[in-house]
């Protein structure tokens, strides 16, 4: 029943009221949240989200973050410790998704959780998902609205112009400020940081009042589903460029000479806020090998180093 062409539904009671419509029925809807725009489906209903994995042509069934219009309703789903209500207090709503034990009578479909006994849950900040949630009532599982392997999307027009003709519709809510993904930490055992996201992790450390397992150490459970090969840009992307080579764009960083920069002032925040909007304009330029400058690896820094070595990845 995929709407054609896609529904592009305005932030107001009546759209809100429209989208909780289509995700009763089993369909999709893209909403904008504050990291990226999310594809929603009902996650209670197996079909809706078998639906999210056909429309992005996720290879595999690689769980799915639940996001939730409150921690009450988090607490709903999943088993929190201290460590995790610690979190929760400090950055929800906001770009933290916290990895828990789930409820064994929770109700979510076995493909969010690709079958594991743990859930991944988040309560975005950002109006439009609020009401959009608080409006559906329930549980609504969402990766970011973009093909498997390709840019994350920060506007309602890379949602359209990567997905039109798959899913029912977008709820336009504009740039998304922060533009990568939430940080994911998993509380089950020792609290680990399995992704590096908009909230950075010496955040994540102060709150906890200690250090926490990092992705690099042997220790830290794997997420699933964290392909070597993501984010990824039409063209060859070449990192820690100090200039660009013949026939290459460079993507710049800081006081270096480029039409195309995430941040001229070197400010990791605005950087990040621009990053896949940047790597779409490199696609829509028609850009076949792009050059990177150093971003240094602190802060948002580290979520934006994750993102582009993985754009630079070999791909299949
Ligand atoms: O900012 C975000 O997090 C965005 C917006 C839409 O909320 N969502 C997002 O979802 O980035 P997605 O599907 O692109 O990434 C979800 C990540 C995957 O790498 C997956 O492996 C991990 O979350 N994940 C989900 N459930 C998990 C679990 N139970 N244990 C470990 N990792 C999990
Ligand atoms: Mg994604």
């Amino acid at each position: 029943m995929i709407h054609a062409p896609l529904l592009k539904i305005s932030p107001n009671a009546q759209g809100f009221t429209k989208a909780a419509e289509i995700l009763r029925a089993g369909g999709l809807v893209a909403f904008g949240t504050e990291t990226v725009y999310g594809l929603g489906a009902d996650a209670c209903n197996d079909t809706a989200v078998a639906g999210i994995y056909a429309a992005k042509g996720r290879p595999s069934f690689n769980p799915l973050i639940v996001h939730l219009d409150g921690p009450d309703a988090a607490e709903k789903y999943c088993v929190f410790n201290d460590n995790a209500h610690a979190l929760a207090a400090a950055f929800w709503p906001g770009a933290l998704t916290l990895v828990l034990p789930l409820k064994p009578d929770a109700g979510v479909s076995k493909l969010v959780t690709a079958g594991l006994d743990t859930l991944a849950v988040r309560v975005p900040d950002h109006a439009v998902a609020q009401d959009f949630l608080r409006t559906f009532a329930g549980p609504v599982a969402a990766p970011s609205a973009n093909p498997s392997g390709r840019i994350s999307p920060t506007t309602a027009d890379h949602v359209i112009a990567g997905l039109e003709g798959r899913i029912d519709a977008v709820i336009d809510g504009g740039p998304c400020s922060v533009g990568v993904e939430s940080t994911i930490v998993s509380c089950v055992d020792e609290p680990a940081l399995l992704r590096a996201g908009g909230i950075p992790s010496e955040a994540i450390t102060a709150c906890l009042g200690r250090s926490i397992l990092m992705p690099d150490d042997p220790d830290t459970p794997m997420s699933p589903g964290q392909l070597a090969s993501h984010y990824a840009p039409q063209g060859r992307v070449r990192l820690n460029a100090d200039a660009a080579d013949d026939g290459e764009v460079l993507l710049g960083f800081g006081p270096v000479d480029t039409d195309l920069n995430l941040s001229p002032a070197g400010d990791l925040t605005e950087a990040a806020a621009r990053l896949f909007g940047c790597l779409h304009q490199l696609d829509a330029m028609g850009a076949t090998r792009i050059a990177v400058s150093p971003i240094p690896d602190h802060g948002l820094g580290r979520a934006i180093n994750d993102r582009l070595k993985r754009a630079a990845a070999p791909r299949d």
